[in-house]
């Protein structure tokens, strides 16, 4: 019987087995045995030497003569993803692109290479998951200078190491790196051990060859990147492509970057012609706002470094169901929870108000479904929303708008649990942008708006006067 070439390692305690089992043998955890290429052993001669130590001596030197070399970056030519890249690929490193299915990663890598080779580089697309003639359909709509990139369709890790080892591009995607197979290893293509063997592999080309390398991979459906996390540590960038399918808008986000700041994002947009860089985004989002209908507000949020406004929409509707309903679309379900509750208890929404004119239409959002969407499929994420999220579904369930005549209610600000406004970070640059687009009054904590109920006292209770005096 041939000797096995692999063997099995915990990944919580390090326990080695020669089989696979469900449960470690030494530290008792579930599921975190992971196949491994064994180790090579060492010639015997070179363990001879005693005192334990085979290795040679290394002189460390100061950070100061470390040479660097200051390597140009490596524009894809999709703004956007220069940017959150942090300027451009660096040669050398290891990007780690992931998003859920059909969100666009194909899409997006296949265009920035055309740019690459269009601007006098050399690329190469590795598909493992679609045949050539598929990315050549793609190639089509995405424009001619698509077509120039050399592709091949391979699945096999050596194969295609050896092809990256032979042309030597300066950028190579790999789509995906669930689907590529490291023949030493049993386990099936996208398994823990498979992933992270083709993952270092392929990281000792993009080191030893100085090309930047660009791994597709997929997300579970809780939203993780697919494969083990230890994939996230052992790449120099890990970029995630967020957004809804059925929706045009996309976001790019960096989770990890080694050379530049994980706060950039970049918006884009799904068209024909491929991903469209959308930069005037606010503009966009504050021309389709809806300022006159009631459960709409306008959230000053941060995008990374860069201000962003959107739409934040709501609606209560009246529900025979117990619990009633509670839908989240672009936000956290776990903050609009958070939310909820401190309006009822803090805002005075937990029950119909037994206000005099109390019209009809009125709702408790205690017991009425609640849907909350963020226009366009973005995704907020940030304290900052709480505000806009609160007030447009006070705004909703009491049936009157936040807007004044034509323009829409401009908010931020985090709600604390005792119904306390908190201040969030870069104010000033999301007043600048609400300026810029005429939302001159924004309501956002400070010394005038302490609290909640200050804040509904200064956007409903306005309306609602404006609406009698009317
Ligand atoms: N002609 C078209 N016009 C507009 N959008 C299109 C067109 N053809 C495809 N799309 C969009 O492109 C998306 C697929 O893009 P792409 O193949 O890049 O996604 P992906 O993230 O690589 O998916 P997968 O995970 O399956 O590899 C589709 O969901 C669709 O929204
Ligand atoms: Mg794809």
């Amino acid at each position: 019987m041939p000797r096995a070439t692999t063997h099995h390692v915990c990944s919580a305690c390090g326990h080695e087995s020669a089989k696979w089992h469900g449960r470690c043998p030494g530290c008792e955890e579930w599921g975190t045995l992971v196949e491994e290429a064994k180790p090579v052993p060492q010639a015997a001669s070179a363990r001879a030497g005693g005192g334990g130590g085979r290795g040679r001596a290394l002189t460390p030197v100061p950070l100061s003569q470390v040479e660097a070399p200051r390597v140009a970056r490596l524009r894809t030519g999709i703004g956007e993803l220069d940017r959150v890249l942090g300027g451009g690929l660096v040669p050398g490193s290891l990007v780690l692109l992931g998003g859920s299915p059909g969100i666009g990663k194909s899409t997006i890598v296949t265009s920035a290479l055309g740019n690459v080779v269009a601007g006098g580089g050399s690329a190469l697309y590795v598909s493992g998951e679609e045949s050539a003639a598929q990315v050549r359909l793609r190639a089509e709509r995405l424009g001619p200078s698509v077509l120039a990139v050399p592709i091949v369709a391979e699945t096999d890790l050596d194969a295609v190491v050896a092809t990256i080892e032979a042309e030597r591009p300066d950028v190579c995607v790999v789509d995906s790196v669930q689907v590529l197979h490291a023949a030493g290893l049993t386990g099936a293509p996208g398994s823990v051990g498979q992933v992270r063997e083709v993952a270092g592999r392929l990281m000792r080309v993009a080191k030893t060859c100085g090309i930047a390398i660009v791994l597709v991979g997929h997300v579970t459906k809780e939203g993780a990147l697919a494969g083990p996390r230890v994939l996230e540590h052992l790449v120099d960038c890990v970029l995630s492509f967020e957004g809804e399918r059925e929706r045009t808008y996309r976001t790019l986000r960096a989770l990890k970057n080694r050379f530049g700041s994980t706060n950039e994002a970049g918006v884009f947009e799904m068209r024909d012609e491929g991903l469209v860089e959308v930069e005037d985004a606010s503009a966009r989002f504050v021309a389709e706002a809806t300022p006159r209908a009631p459960g709409s507000a306008i959230l000053c949020s941060m995008e990374g470094s860069r201000p962003l406004l959107v739409e934040v929409q709501a609606l209560v509707a009246p529900t025979e169901l117990v619990p009633p309903r509670r839908m989240a679309n672009g936000i956290d379900r776990n903050r609009l929870a958070l939310v909820l509750a401190v309006l009822t208890r803090h805002g005075g929404m937990a029950k119909q108000p037994a206000l005099p004119d109390a019209h009809e239409g009125v709702l408790a959002v205690g017991s009425a479904d609640v849907f909350v969407s963020v226009a366009g499929g973005v995704r907020i994420d940030e304290p900052g929303a709480d505000l806009a999220i609160a007030l447009a579904i006070a705004s909703a369930a009491r049936g009157v708008p936040l807007g004044s005549s034509d323009r829409p209610l401009a908010t931020f600000g985090e709600i604390g649990l005792t119904g306390e406004l908190r201040h969030v970070a870069h104010p000033d640059r999301r007043l600048a942008e609400a300026a810029k687009f005429g939302l001159g009054n924004v309501l956002h904590p400070g010394p005038a708006l302490p609290d909640l109920g200050a804040a509904l006292r200064a956007s409903i209770d306005r309306s609602v006067g404006q609406q009698r005096a009317a």
